[in-house]
């Protein structure tokens, strides 16, 4: 047994893993692509900010993460930021060809709202429009579908200075951006994503101040949280109308959260933890209103409710797209404002972890899809991401990234075990196509299974790319 496989072990004991499941996770049965089922969809997922560059192109419009990485240099680890990012916006015809000439047949990508509405309503950029056209048909004439996402977090900045999330008006710009993508590309694409992860983007954005635009507010965490959860259904309900045979949906980021210690007050800091992490966008958009519950503090969303708010979050998405990269592990801090609770950093842990210092935990991804499945019905998710961040070497004779295919396979493996436990999961889209821009981190932390090297743009297969590759073609 290696070292590597030393610390798993360890890991899933540790986890209170039931010891035929942790030799079974040792010792994985070949997996193949045909257990999930012949429908199942393959993919990969990328995000406008983090791959498109050109960020004033064309008429695009200033978004919050172009203020931020050019206002605030200093909050991005590495001083770096989006303008050129992976140059998707002049490359993507070749990076097409080359996911196609993987095999990958599903392609996730986002649309910059400034692009098309440069000041996020009223005046369209055609120029804008016309990208995305060009991008659908490219995907389209290589055989690749397009899965849509309308927002990857690049809000307009000029909706941002009028409050953005956090003013009540977002409600009706962001119905017409979506009414606008609807109409313009709803006749090629018929997989949409509403949000990706609305805990990251406002908790990021508007409570810790890690992520654009950096404001530290509880107020407009919650108030925004609310307007993020009516702009969901409202959204929602107009791809559903606009699309003809649309599939429609959107993304949650999801993960166990374990108490630090089996006491008391840490199993509390967990369940308020847990609140934020999986239940406050779900449970809302199913009916059930806020986990207040849990988390008294959200008894001050009745502060922003008007009386046919709890009705128009609600909404019947076709599917529900998950992502899982951890899990997260609470200790009771009073200290900390409302949720009370920190979560311990992975690296006190003692087991492996991401470049990103995130706990290797494939157990999670099986246990999100089994509470999921059980605690909310849903008829249909898929794995919208997943993926690690593994320091990559570029050899002469390739990338060989063992840790990052390992982290797939390990993952995919508890997805599949979900699956035939009865799981409704029909898809899993790799976090990422490319190396791309890692928001705060900078380009430092590499995702892609595509190795991309910033300074000449050059891309390359890492080793996880091929056997991806081979994986989904591979029956
Ligand atoms: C997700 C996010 C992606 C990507 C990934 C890896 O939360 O949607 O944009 O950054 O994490 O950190």
């Amino acid at each position: 047994m290696n070292r590597r496989e030393w610390i798993r072990l360890q890991s899933l004991l540790a986890a209170g893993v039931f010891l035929p499941d942790v030799l079974k996770a040792m010792n994985p049965v070949e997996m193949r692509s045909s257990d999930f089922g012949k429908d199942f969809i393959w993919g990969t997922a990328t995000a406008s900010y983090q791959i498109e560059g050109a960020w004033k192109a064309d008429g695009k419009g200033e978004s919050i993460w172009d203020r931020f990485t050019h206002s605030k240099p200093g909050k991005i680890k590495t001083r770096e930021n989006g303008d050129v990012a992976v140059d998707f916006y002049n490359r993507y015809e070749s990076d097409l060809d080359l996911m196609q000439q993987m095999g990958l047949q599903h392609f996730r990508f986002s649309i910059s709202w400034p692009r098309l509405l440069p000041e996020g309503s009223g005046k369209i950029n055609q120029k804008g429009i016309d990208f995305y056209n060009r991008l659908i048909d490219a995907c389209l004439k290589r055989n690749i579908t397009p899965w849509v996402t309308l927002y990857h977090w690049d809000m307009p900045q000029l909706l941002e200075d009028k409050g953005g999330w956090v003013n009540r008006d977002v409600i009706g710009w962001f119905d017409e951006y979506s009414m606008l993508c609807a109409k313009s590309f709803g006749d090629r694409v018929k997989n949409w994503m509403i949000f990706n992860e609305p805990t990251s983007f406002l908790v990021g954005g508007y409570l810790v101040g890690m992520h654009a635009p950096g404001k530290v507010s509880p107020t407009a965490f919650f108030k925004g949280s609310h307007h993020v959860n009516l702009c969901q259904g409202s959204s929602g309900r107009i791809l559903k109308s606009e699309v003809k045979n649309g599939f429609i949906g959107t993304t949650l980021n999801c993960m166990t959260v374990d108490p630090a210690t089996d006491r008391s007050f840490d199993r509390g800091a967990a369940a308020r933890m847990d609140a934020i992490a999986n239940r406050l966008y779900m449970e809302p958009l199913l009916g059930m209103g806020y986990p207040e519950d849990t988390l008294p503090a959200l008894w001050r969303m009745e502060n922003y409710m008007k009386p046919e708010d709890e009705k128009n979050i609600v909404h019947n998405f076709d599917f529900i797209g998950l992502q899982n990269y951890s899990r997260m592990v609470a200790k009771h801090l009073g200290v900390v404002p409302f949720v009370r609770a920190i979560n311990v950093p992975a690296k006190e842990l003692g087991h492996e972890i991401t470049e990103m210092d995130w706990e290797v935990y494939p157990e999670g991804i099986y246990q999100v899809l089994k509470r999921y499945h059980q605690d909310y019905r849903l008829k249909n998710i898929i794995i919208t991401e997943n993926g690690a961040a593994f320091p990559d070497q570029w050899t002469p004779d390739g990338i060989h990234d063992e840790q990052r295919t390992k982290y797939i396979q390990d993952y995919l493996s508890q997805v599949l075990k979900a699956k035939q436990e009865g799981v409704p999961v029909n898809g899993y889209f790799v976090w990422s196509f490319l190396d791309n821009f890692e928001w705060a981190e900078g380009f430092r932390p590499r995702f892609g299974i595509v190795g991309v090297d910033i300074k000449t743009q050059e891309r390359r297969i890492k080793d996880s790319g091929k056997w991806f590759s081979e994986f989904i073609r591979k029956p």
